[in-house]
């Protein structure tokens, strides 16, 4: 302890660690995450290595759906006047479209993250078992999903369909009142919900879970959010001042999923953390409970999902919830642009002054 290396311009040491590139500079060897640069020159484009090198699942998903926009021209008010989501067919074919391509686009994104190529959708399969057997089968049509994984991913599917007002389906509301594309208002939606503080929450739990690492750390960790160092994921919500329903089932539905793909460790840090923190002055008084992201985590990684998928898993059955807004508010006579008013706290007035003038 205290021992210091004096090691001008890090000539011997390394500050970080890294998984992204790998340079042997006396072998002449460069890699980006284990593929040799020579074959991605040879094979590769730029944008395919840019995502190998960083895009996030989530930022993915994104521009597939604002992609989905430029396919479907059809469904563009800006492209065919405004009147066209007057047809219930036109809209219901913009609904029944998205909610068949997410699982397959979600599918494909997860399978690009593992370096596999998609597998085509099979239409003999229910909806989750479908999703399951594009990401599992590796192409073999005679495979089959483990039933009770399909039902309690269906199980979760349910829970995350629709929460009213939040902010990725106000963000959806708010791009459609413009009149705006279908698959651009829920493309901004997904990013609203790509947020930390709102869908990204599963994927920030389980690595605030996996850096506490075990029961013994909590009390210090819990100090740390008390102190503000940082918030607890998967904790707090702006309705729920009680237990959040969801977070319920999902706690119950963990250890369903244990029992067919055995038991995560970290649950016994989850639990710990719960009762210590529901027991604790700071979150009592401020009504603090777990929410809908605080178990999900444990259950994805536990079927085999990498956390930068998790938030992918919360906007799959979100697009019901964005849709079913999206046909309301086309219903709704009273719709209007959405245009927020503001409190004005600036100057209130002031003369122009020549630059040189200026102080
Ligand atoms: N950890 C520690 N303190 C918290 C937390 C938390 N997770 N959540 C709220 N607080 C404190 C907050 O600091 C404030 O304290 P004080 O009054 O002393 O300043 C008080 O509780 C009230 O919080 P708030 O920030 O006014 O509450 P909000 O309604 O604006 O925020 C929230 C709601 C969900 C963004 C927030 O609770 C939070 O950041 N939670 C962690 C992220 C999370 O789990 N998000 C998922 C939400 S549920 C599913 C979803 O929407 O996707």
């Amino acid at each position: 302890k205290g021992l210091k290396l004096y090691d001008p311009g890090y000539l011997n040491t390394a500050p970080v660690r890294s998984t992204i590139s790998y340079i042997d500079g006396d072998e002449g060897i460069l890699r980006y995450r284990g593929y040799p640069i020579e074959e991605l020159a040879e094979k590769s484009t730029f944008p395919e290595v840019a995502y190998l090198i960083y895009a996030h699942p989530m930022g993915v998903l994104v521009n597939a759906l604002s992609a989905l926009s430029v396919f479907h021209p059809d469904a563009n008010p800006a492209l065919r006047g405004l009147d066209i989501y007057n047809s219930k067919q036109v809209r219901d074919k913009q609904i029944v479209r998205i909610i068949g391509k997410i699982t397959t686009i979600a599918a494909a994104i997860n399978l690009r993250l593992g370096g596999r190529p998609p597998v085509l959708p099979s239409n003999n399969l229910s909806y989750t078992e479908n999703f399951l057997y594009m990401l599992d089968s590796l192409g073999n049509r005679s495979y089959k999903p483990n039933p009770r994984l399909t039902r309690a991913l269906d199980i979760i599917f349910i829970l995350h369909a629709e929460h009213e007002m939040n902010c990725s389906t106000s963000a959806v509301r708010h791009l459609a009142s413009s009149g705006v594309d279908v698959y651009t208002a829920i493309a901004g939606g997904v990013g609203a919900l790509y947020g930390p503080l709102h869908g990204g929450a599963n994927e920030a739990v389980l690595k605030m879970l996996s850096e506490i690492g075990s029961v013994d750390n909590i009390p210090e960790f819990i100090e740390g959010v008390k102190n503000r160092k940082r918030k607890l994921s998967g904790f707090g919500h702006r309705v729920y001042k009680n237990y959040d329903p969801r977070a319920k089932v999902l706690k119950k539905l963990t250890e369903e999923v244990f029992s067919i793909v055995g038991r995560d460790p970290l649950i016994e840090v989850a639990v710990a953390l719960e009762k210590i923190a529901l027991s604790d002055e700071y979150f009592i008084k401020r009504k603090l409970y777990p929410n809908v992201d605080f178990y999900s985590g444990l259950i994805y990684r536990a079927m085999g999902f990498p956390p930068e998928f998790f938030t992918i898993l919360f906007a799959i059955p979100r697009m019901a919830g964005y849709l079913a807004h999206w046909r309301e508010s086309l219903d709704d006579p009273d719709t209007k642009i959405m245009r927020p008013q503001q409190v004005y706290v600036g100057e209130w007035l002031r003369h122009y002054k020549p630059t040189k003038e200026r102080t």
